[in-house]
């Protein structure tokens, strides 16, 4: 994809970006050789072309099935690294980056070894490349509640190095209510939270009034289905809950790229920031991602770069770093 100099060269503030699914086909092998695993597939291309997501479920077989070959802090410190350094390349000045330790535990890789080579790259990139970044600790909910709070309690030794919590994974049957005593708890503990409204999914609406009116969450990632109900988008803008909206993911999980339907709420007053979810496997960074709603929506340049402001809005960045990204 032609990226416009334009948009290269705004200005970029990321907030709904999986670090395990920014994991490049390149990288998965070198770490397998370096770990000693196997993979199903033999070259970078036939990886590649196994990515044929045509909803969510397809798309987390792939993705949890590539995070195997993490399995040291080296391993997250150089998944990480690789990230930053591309992100750099788009010019983005800060990404907030989920983690979903759950996935990792779960595996047997103690949430020390996942966290530290986070942190360690964190670090590097804001020293060697003037990236700023803060981690997001998602619970899988498709594992039992009790399964997240132990996970919330594990993360507390390590509070000062994450800025909130988020819930994501498969969302059918797995409503965020059912997780409200472990987001009360995170709360108590001074995490920020947002939560996965995916896009298209079976009783979308009713999560997001669960997200807003029974959690309280600051964030909605995805949640564009809050369109099919505009007392619930006023409630958005009155609250001023911003929705990370992932153009080209929802091309490949849900029923287009809901580029029209983020340019009705933008209008509406909801501040709706563009973002690139899990990279390696929908083929787009951010750059991309805004690209695609320049080249399909036909919007302006002063649009773009409401898009861009509205990410600085709704983030989490510390009030000295929001006042420079503005
Ligand atoms: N985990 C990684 N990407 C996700 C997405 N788009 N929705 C839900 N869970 C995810
Ligand atoms: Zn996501």
């Amino acid at each position: 994809m032609h990226i416009s100099p334009f948009v290269a060269g705004l200005p970029k503030v990321e907030l709904h970006l999986h670090i395990e699914g920014t994991l490049e086909p390149e990288l998965k092998f070198a770490l397998a050789e370096r770990n000693g695993i196997a993979l199903a597939h033999d070259t970078v291309d036939q990886v590649r072309a196994s990515y044929d997501f045509d909803d969510l479920s397809s798309f987390l077989d792939s993705y949890y099935d590539g995070m195997n070959v993490l399995r040291t802090a080296e391993d997250f410190h150089d998944l990480a690294m690789a990230y930053l350094t591309r992100a750099a390349s788009q010019n983005v000045r800060y990404a907030e980056m989920f983690f979903d330790p759950q996935a990792h535990t779960c595996r047997g890789i103690p949430f020390d070894v996942v966290i530290q080579g986070l942190r360690r790259a964190q670090l590097e990139a804001e020293q060697n490349l003037g990236v700023r970044s803060g981690l997001i600790m998602c619970f899988l909910r498709d594992f039992q509640p009790e399964y997240a709070m132990a996970t919330l309690l594990e993360s507390l030794p390590y509070r000062a190095w994450i800025l909130g919590v988020g819930l994501d994974s498969d969302e059918t049957g797995n409503p965020p209510g059912a997780f409200a005593e472990v987001f009360a708890r995170a709360r108590q503990e001074g995490y920020l939270l947002t939560m996965h409204c995916d896009v298209d999914i079976a009783g979308s609406i009713e999560h997001i009034r669960q997200v807003v009116e029974d959690i309280g969450a600051a964030r909605i990632d995805h949640g564009t289905n809050v369109v099919e109900n505009p007392a619930l988008v006023q409630t958005l803008v009155d609250r001023g809950i911003g929705l990370t909206s992932c153009p080209i993911s929802n091309t490949w999980i849900s029923e287009g790229s809901k580029i029209d339907v983020v340019k009705d709420l933008v209008g509406r007053g909801v501040k709706v920031c563009i973002n690139s979810d899990d990279p390696a496997y929908f083929g787009g960074y951010i750059a991309e991602n805004l690209q695609l709603v320049a080249d399909e929506g036909g919007v302006d340049e002063a649009f773009l770069a409401l898009l861009c402001r509205n990410a600085v809005d709704i983030s989490w960045a510390p009030l000295d770093l929001k006042a420079q990204l503005r």
